[in-house]
């Protein structure tokens, strides 16, 4: 995701914009830029690549553009990971206007950037990338009388979306206006600077004094002090906290470990997966220039999914929603059983590898096999430029950021979210479902990302008086039915990968043929009974290992009475469709292998024997 900075002060900017944005490198990048004001002037450089490859184009003078004297004071600078617009040097920021008056970084997605566009470019404007970012420099421009702050207020009410950004214009050369919706700013007050950035750690070396910005606020920094307003305009207070983390800590945003602090960000994750590609309301649209070609979903007899691991379990997941919303069958493979078993696949076939980090050399081996064999091949992963990108015919990008932690927490939420994606534009396309059941499949879907935020709210301390009485068991059995088996799977995975408590997971249908000899007083078992059409077989299956002696956590829907009389304890996930609840379901389960690893003293972003990225067989 997107790293931006600003500062404003009396030292060199250039510097502090580029020391700010390394500290914002764990973030994940593919381009940077940075653009500094002085003497009447803009100037702005900009790099494919890592943070050297900037410097080295700052050293060379930015291709004509050199450092300006005396030296800027005030700049902003962009860690760019690309979402709208492949990876370029003109796609990355900043972004200016025709007239190079105003610049702009932006961090998140413009989601009616197109109709913006349409009607700025009929005002005259002459856009120069293919950003939906572009479009913030562009407006700001076209409204601006003779204030910054207040012609950012009402950009802000006409921009549609989830970002954040930070102006700075020619016309004002002491002054930035940043302003946020959903995506992370925060503001750092030195002594006779500030700073505007999209985490702390891009600050931390000067000030830990720091301002946090709400939603759908727009702050005005200058080097003397800053000034938050609403959005109307009006100025609030705002207190100024004094933040002790070393800088391992700011890195995680706080929080005690990466892991933690991805499962926090899946509200962000989801948002940025979903959100552009629903803004029809009425379906969902899978087309990127350039990346992915509707096309290849036309005239489609069978889906395939290949995958390992996590990414496997979504897989699975795009089978039940493919299968019930499309009418297509489909099949989910392991990878590494898949390339080496002589499949019967073909050009009608659509074959997705699911893959993270888009390195899995199972994945890729799958994927190859496929192609060979004339199937159409799409890579569905969080990476871009992967060696999956370059060896499908389309890709479908999650957005989750760059991961951290070896297990997939925010990724696998994101690739559920894709999946179901694919599921409804392909039932679109089929027309298998009537138009107002797949306008509120869309209404539901993007509802997650709140749905989340609001089920991570006080989760935590739910979830750690159960593990408390649950830690120290030797042995765990995860089951669910239907879309919650995936979640059962992925739940006994995290569990296994973190703590390494022996786990097994199964179709809750399968207990009575083997798995429950398991069973005895000492055996938690976590059952996945959302709503669902099978939601009393769930029940049944849970009293028949009860009555082994078993102890039963289940993940049930808010407002439905009818799980907790069978168990010992409810975690409840909001209600939404039977078919996405799955996806709530899983956060209550990798809190849960968490708190269980935590409490073993395990250290949970680097588990034992395990790498993040698999690039043998
Ligand atoms: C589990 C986990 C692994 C990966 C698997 C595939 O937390 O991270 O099971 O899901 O190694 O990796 P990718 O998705 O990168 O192909």
């Amino acid at each position: 995701m997107c790293g931006i900075i600003g500062y404003v002060g009396s030292r060199p900017a250039e510097e502090i914009l580029l020391a700010g944005l390394r500290r914002l490198e764990y973030r994940g990048y593919d381009s940077a830029g940075i653009s500094l004001l002085a003497d009447g002037e803009i100037q702005s450089v900009r790099a494919v690549g890592n943070l050297d490859r900037l410097e080295e184009a700052l050293a060379d003078g930015g291709g004509g553009v050199a450092t300006l004297a005396p030296p800027a004071t005030i700049g902003i600078g962009h860690t760019r990971w690309a979402t709208h617009g492949r990876v370029s040097e003109r796609n990355a920021h900043p972004h200016c206007d025709s007239a190079g008056r105003v610049h702009v970084v932006v961090n998140g997605i413009v989601e009616n950037y197109m109709a913006l566009r349409e009607s700025l470019r009929a005002d005259g404007a002459v856009f120069s990338s293919e950003t939906d970012a572009e479009v913030i420099a562009h407006l700001i421009a076209t409204m601006y009388a003779d204030d910054l702050a207040s012609t950012v207020v009402r950009a802000l009410g006409e921009l549609e979306g989830f970002f954040a950004f930070v102006a700075m214009s020619l016309d004002e050369p002491d002054v930035l206006v940043a302003a946020r919706r959903e995506c992370p700013l925060v503001v750092g007050r030195g002594d006779g600077e500030s700073f505007v950035a999209s985490a702390v750690p891009a600050f931390l070396a000067h000030t830990r004094s720091v301002q946090i910005v709400e939603n759908g606020e727009v702050v005005v920094v200058r080097a003397d002090g800053v000034e938050i307003l609403d959005s109307a305009g009006v100025a609030l207070e705002r207190e100024v906290t004094r933040i002790d983390w070393d800088e391992e800590t700011a890195e995680k945003g706080g929080y005690e470990t990466f892991m933690l602090k991805e499962i926090h960000e899946q509200a962000d994750a989801l948002a940025e997966t979903i959100n552009d590609r629903t803004v029809r309301g009425d379906g969902v649209d899978l087309a990127e220039e350039g990346v992915f070609d509707e096309s290849l979903l036309h005239g489609v007899t069978r889906v395939v999914f290949v995958a390992c691991g996590t990414a496997y379990h979504a897989g699975l997941m795009g089978r039940y929603a493919i299968e019930e919303w499309a009418g297509l069958p489909v099949e989910v493979e392991i990878a590494s059983e898949y390339r080496y078993r002589g499949p019967i696949v073909g050009p009608t076939d659509l074959v997705i590898g699911i893959s993270q980090s888009g390195e899995t050399a199972d994945t890729l081996g799958a994927m190859r096999t496929a192609r060979e064999r004339g199937a159409r091949v799409v890579a569905l992963t969080n990476v871009m430029g992967s060696q999956a990108t370059r060896d499908a015919d389309g890709v479908l990008y999650t957005r989750a950021g760059l991961e951290i932690g070896v297990a997939a927490t925010k990724t696998f939420v994101a690739q559920l979210a894709l999946v179901y994606l694919l599921a409804l534009r392909l039932a679109e396309l089929r027309g298998t479902l009537a138009p107002e059941r797949l306008a509120e499949l869309v209404r539901a879907l993007r509802r997650l990302p709140q749905l989340v935020e609001e089920l991570l709210g006080g989760l935590e301390e739910r979830i750690d008086r159960i593990a408390e009485w649950c830690w120290e068991a030797p042995f765990f059995l995860y089951i669910g039915r239907h879309a919650g088996v995936p979640i059962a799977l992925e739940g006994a995975l995290k569990l296994k990968e973190i703590s390494y408590v022996s786990t097994d997971a199964y179709a809750a249908g399968e207990m009575k043929h083997g798995p429950i000899a398991m069973l005895d007083e000492s055996t938690p078992v976590v059952a996945v009974a959302t709503s669902s059409p099978v939601l009393a077989k769930v029940l049944n299956n849970i009293d028949e290992v009860r009555a082994r002696g078993a102890k039963v956590i289940a993940v049930s829907t808010a407002g439905d009475a009818t799980v907790a009389p069978h168990v010992e304890a409810t975690i409840e996930v909001p209600a939404s469709d039977p078919m996405l609840e799955p996806l709530l379901a899983v956060v209550p389960l990798q809190l849960l292998a968490y708190r269980i690893a935590m409490r073993r003293g395990l250290n949970p972003d680097q588990p034992r024997n395990l790498a993040k990225t698999v690039t043998v067989e």
